[in-house]
C-alpha cells in the first residue's frame, strides 16, 4: 500500500472534493503549498498523517477553547453517544444549556439552537425583518456572518481572502435589502432597516477593536430608528468573556448569535433575544425556522461539558496565554526590525504585518494582501507551528498552550522575523 501523505492526500481530494477541502479557507490558496491532512489532535497541539507535529493557533477557527481532545468533553460525547445519536424530540440538555446561556448573557431571554454559525445568522436576520415587518438589514464590511445569501456581500474571512466582493450564484435580489457600510462608523439609519448586524469584534478580517463609542453609537442610532442591534458573537461569544460581548463592552443588543465554542467541537449554534422577539418563531409566531439535527444530543452534550469549565477563571487564564504570545511575538518582530502589529481584545489576537493597526476593512486587506504573511504562515509552519493558512483569521489560544508551547512558538517567530 502506498505511503500515506499530505501530498498524495490533497491529489486524491481534488478529484473528489472542490480543491480538496470542505471549506475554503483550509486550501492554502492564499498562502500557497500544500494543506496539512491531520490525523490526531491533543490539547494545543495537531499531528499530520506524516506524524508531523504542530502548535495549534487555529483551532478548529474558535470551537476548540480547551484545547483539542479534551477529556470531558470526550466523556460527555461518548457517554451521551450510547443513549443515540438523534431524536426529534426535546431533550433535558437543550434546556439546560438554553438556561445556562441565558444566565450568563444580561438581556436574552430565550434562545434557539441551530446546527452552524451560518444559520444561526440567517436565522436571526429572518425574525428580525419578520418582527419588525422590515426588509433592509445593515452589515459592515469586512464583517464574515457565515454563507447565506443576503449576507454574502463584502465578507471577511475566506471570501476575503479569494479576492470576492460577493458570491456568484448570489441573485442581486438576494443581497438588494443589504447595505453595507465600513467598519467602525455609525451609519445613519432610517425606518426601513430592521436589523444592524455587527461582530462586536472583527475577527474575519484580521483582528479589529471596536473603536471607542462605535458599538453604543450603534445602539442609540438602532433606538433612534426603532431598528434590533444584533451582535454576531459567533466568534467572541463564550471566549471573550463569561458573558460576551455585550458583558465586555456594557452594551446590550436586541439578538445575539452564537457557534463554535458552544458546540465543544460539534456543530452547534444558536440565536437568541427578548422574549417579545423571540414570541415571533414558530410554533409560537409567523417565522419559520428549524432543523433536523437542531439540539443534536452529542452536540448538547459537549457544549454543556465545554461551558461548565469556563468560569471566570478560565477567562483569565486564556488572556493571560494571548498575552504571553502578543508580548512574545511583538518583542520579536521589534527585535528584527519587521513591521507588526498584534491588536488584543481579552484572550482575542490578531496579527497585521503593517506599522499601524487597521481599524476597518480597507486597512486590513491592505495589510493582509502585502504578501509577508504568506512568509511568516510558511516559515512556522515549517517549525511545527500552525497559523491559520490564511491572513484574514484570527490567533486562537486555548487553555492548553502552557508556557512550553508558547515559549517555542516565540523562538520560531524569531527565527522566521529574521528572516522576514
Ligand atoms: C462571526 C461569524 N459569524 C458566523 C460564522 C459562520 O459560522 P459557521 O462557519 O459555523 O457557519 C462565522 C464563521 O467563521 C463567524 O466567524
Amino acid at each position: 500500500m502506498t505511503e500515506k501523505t499530505n501530498e498524495l492526500l490533497f491529489q486524491r481530494a481534488k478529484q473528489l472534493i472542490p480543491g480538496g477541502v470542505n471549506s475554503p479557507v483550509r486550501a492554502f490558496g492564499s498562502v500557497g503549498g500544500t494543506p496539512y491532512f491531520v490525523e490526531h489532535a491533543e490539547g494545543p497541539f495537531v499531528y499530520d498523517v506524516e506524524a508531523n507535529r504542530y502548535i495549534d493557533y487555529v483551532q478548529s477557527y474558535g470551537p476548540s477553547i480547551l484545547g483539542h481532545a479534551h477529556p470531558a468533553i470526550i466523556a460527555a460525547i461518548t457517554e451521551a453517544a450510547t443513549h443515540g445519536t438523534s431524536y426529534g424530540a426535546p431533550t433535558e440538555n437543550e434546556v439546560l444549556i438554553a438556561a445556562e446561556m441565558v444566565s450568563r448573557v444580561e438581556g436574552m431571554e430565550m434562545m434557539r439552537l441551530v446546527s452552524s454559525g451560518t444559520e444561526a445568522v440567517m436565522s436571526a436576520i429572518r425574525l428580525a425583518r419578520g418582527a419588525t415587518g422590515r426588509n433592509k438589514i445593515v452589515k459592515f464590511a469586512g464583517n464574515y456572518h457565515g454563507h447565506s445569501d443576503a449576507l454574502l456581500v463584502a465578507g471577511g474571512s475566506g471570501v476575503a481572502q479569494q479576492g470576492l466582493i460577493g458570491s456568484e450564484g448570489v441573485t442581486p435580489g438576494a443581497v438588494a435589502d443589504t447595505i453595507v457600510a465600513p467598519y467602525n462608523v455609525v451609519p445613519a439609519l432610517d425606518e426601513s432597516v430592521a436589523v444592524v448586524v455587527v461582530e462586536p469584534v472583527a475577527a474575519n478580517m484580521g483582528l479589529v477593536a471596536p473603536a471607542p463609542g462605535f458599538l453604543e453609537g450603534l445602539r442609540a442610532e438602532c433606538d433612534r430608528v426603532g431598528a434590533l442591534l444584533l451582535f454576531d458573537e459567533v466568534i467572541t461569544g463564550f471566549r471573550l468573556c463569561h458573558g460576551g460581548a455585550a458583558e465586555w463592552f456594557g452594551v446590550t443588543p436586541d439578538m445575539w448569535c452564537f457557534g463554535k465554542v458552544i458546540g465543544g467541537g460539534l456543530p452547534m449554534g444558536a440565536f437568541g433575544a427578548t422574549e417579545d422577539i423571540m414570541a415571533n418563531l414558530a410554533p409560537l409566531g409567523g417565522v419559520y425556522q428549524a432543523g433536523t439535527l437542531s439540539g443534536n444530543p452529542l452536540a448538547t452534550a459537549a457544549g454543556l461539558a465545554v461551558m461548565s469549565m469556563l468560569d471566570r477563571a478560565a477567562y483569565e487564564q486564556l488572556t493571560g496565554i494571548a498575552t504571553s504570545l502578543q508580548e512574545g511575538m511583538t518583542t520579536a518582530f521589534a527585535d528584527a526590525g519587521v513591521a507588526a502589529v498584534m491588536p488584543r481584545v481579552g484572550p482575542l489576537l490578531g496579527l497585521f504585518f503593517t506599522d499601524a493597526t487597521p481599524t476597518n476593512f480597507d486597512e486590513a486587506k491592505a495589510a493582509a494582501d502585502n504578501g509577508v504573511y504568506k512568509r511568516f504562515f510558511h516559515g512556522m509552519l515549517d517549525r511545527g507551528v500552525a497559523f491559520a493558512p490564511g491572513a484574514y483569521e484570527a490567533i486562537f489560544v486555548s487553555l492548553a498552550h502552557g508556557d512550553t508551547e508558547i515559549d517555542a512558538t516565540v523562538d520560531a517567530c524569531r527565527e522566521v522575523a529574521a528572516e522576514l
